[in-house]
């Protein structure tokens, strides 16, 4: 899948201010105590999670397979290395002098063999794993249509297709994560980090809007493009929730 730096830079604000800043704020205080501190962040896109814990002073390794986005990131800034590659050979991850992995909307993506196999690289090395905003199924709008629940339905559907890592776990992606780190004996935390979008939010809510009903008329939604019309009459004004979660797990 490719995703583009407007769209990346569109969502920054709302993912800042939806992560749980108690995990944020653990996994700062994790890499602050860790001597010569070196993040691996995964699917880095243009830094967003680094820029987002830019008060833990580290050195910073992203990777990502899409050049473009890499470039954009050493543009904005940093001490980074950068590293291009495909995240679906887990073992060839560069984990090498790193305490914690990173992450910022990719656990959505992936699937069970993946989780799995790059849990076992993290616990082979006691690193820790820091991962937001993974998309959690709950989608909601203050004022109801009559399909909203059909266009959950089948865009929860299209989340659960093969998004580049094998069939992806979509909605249930952090909390198998989550259990995955706990069966290997890590300090695992989870929290909710919901988008909360309003008026100040429209062109996002817009957006989103489009790549729902696209994925949701993909999943076999007969009328997502009708779906998709009333909502983006009412985008200025309506509020929107999209559920995600952190999770947090360290090696205890
Ligand atoms: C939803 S974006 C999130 C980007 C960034 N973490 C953020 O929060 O802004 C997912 C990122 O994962 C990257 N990605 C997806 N599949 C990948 C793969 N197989 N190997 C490496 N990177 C991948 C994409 O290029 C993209 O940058």
């Amino acid at each position: 899948m490719s995703f583009a730096v407007d769209w990346l830079d569109l969502r920054e604000d709302a993912d800042n201010a939806a992560r749980d800043s108690d995990l944020r704020d653990t996994a700062v205080t994790f890499i602050a105590a860790q001597r010569d501190p070196l993040v691996v962040d995964l699917g880095a896109g243009t830094g967003s999670t680094m820029r987002a814990l830019k008060t833990a002073k580290a050195k910073w390794r992203l990777i990502d397979n899409d050049p473009a986005l890499l470039a954009e990131a050493e543009r904005r800034g940093g001490t980074i290395e950068t590293v291009e590659m495909d995240l679906t050979r887990v073992e060839a991850i560069p984990l090498d002098g790193s305490s914690l992995v990173t992450a910022s909307a990719l656990f959505d993506l992936a699937s069970r063999a993946w989780i799995d196999a790059l849990a076992d690289r993290l616990a082979a090395s006691r690193i820790g794993i820091y991962a937001a905003l993974s998309y959690d199924g709950i989608l909601q709008w203050e004022l109801a249509d009559a399909d909203d629940d059909a266009a959950r339905d089948a865009f929860n559907a299209d989340q659960r297709t093969v998004k580049g890592f094998g069939p992806a776990l979509g909605p249930d992606g952090a909390s198998h994560l989550a259990e995955a780190m706990k069966i290997r004996g890590y300090a695992v935390n989870v929290a909710p980090s919901p988008w909360r979008l309003g008026a100040a939010e429209a062109a996002l809510q817009r957006s989103l809007l489009g790549g729902i009903a696209e994925a949701a008329a993909r999943s076999g939604m007969a009328n997502a493009d009708e779906w998709l019309a009333r909502r983006l009459q009412s985008a200025e004004t309506a509020r929107c929730t999209v559920g995600h979660l952190d999770v947090l797990a360290l090696p205890s």
